[in-house]
């Protein structure tokens, strides 16, 4: 089997200790802010990314155990294939994460949206860009279930 090897370009600080802390469910707005922390080896990539308001984390699950092909979401009761959810049983734990960089600092970016455990290893990060109207965007089982329960359906990633 392919196998590549990554690293950690930094870490998150976050307030989030345990995966229970973090909100679930449908219509849940991320606002918290906290802290991604780059390695000092990898600040010069740093440069000219206070332009941007958005930003792409990804990451690893890294509490994560293990994974599910198929599993009932915490908001849906019916079971769905893993790639269809944003499960982090996965069979490789990499987290994607869309926030809102407040501030830079040096090595520090200041970020408001995220959803992940203090100590988060993170592999990249990418400038937020979207072409895709709304009207062309489906989205699933997710949809039928924000019908459902009658929430909001424009959330974040
Ligand atoms: C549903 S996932 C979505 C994460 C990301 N926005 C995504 O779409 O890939 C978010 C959940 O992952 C869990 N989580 C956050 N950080 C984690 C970590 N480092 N290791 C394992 N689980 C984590 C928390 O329980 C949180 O509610």
């Amino acid at each position: 089997m392919e196998e590549w090897t990554m690293r950690p370009i930094g870490h998150i600080r976050s307030s989030y200790s345990e995966t229970s802390q973090v909100p679930k469910g449908l219509g849940t707005k991320h606002t918290l802010e906290g802290i991604l922390e780059i390695l000092p080896e990898f600040g010069p990539g740093l440069q000219d990314i206070e332009g941007f308001s958005h930003l792409f984390l990804i990451w690893i699950f890294h509490e994560a155990q293990g994974y599910e092909l198929a599993g009932k979401p915490p908001t849906d009761d019916r079971p769905h294939g893993v790639f269809s959810t944003r499960s982090p049983r996965r069979p490789n734990a990499i987290g994607l994460t869309v926030v809102e960089l407040i501030k830079r600092e040096g090595c520090m970016l200041y970020l408001r949206g995220i959803d992940m455990l203090d100590g988060t290893p993170v592999l990249d990060i990418k400038p937020y860009m979207s072409s895709i109207p709304m009207e062309k965007l489906r989205r699933g089982w997710l949809e039928e279930a924000e019908k459902i329960s009658g929430t909001d359906h424009n959330k974040k990633l």
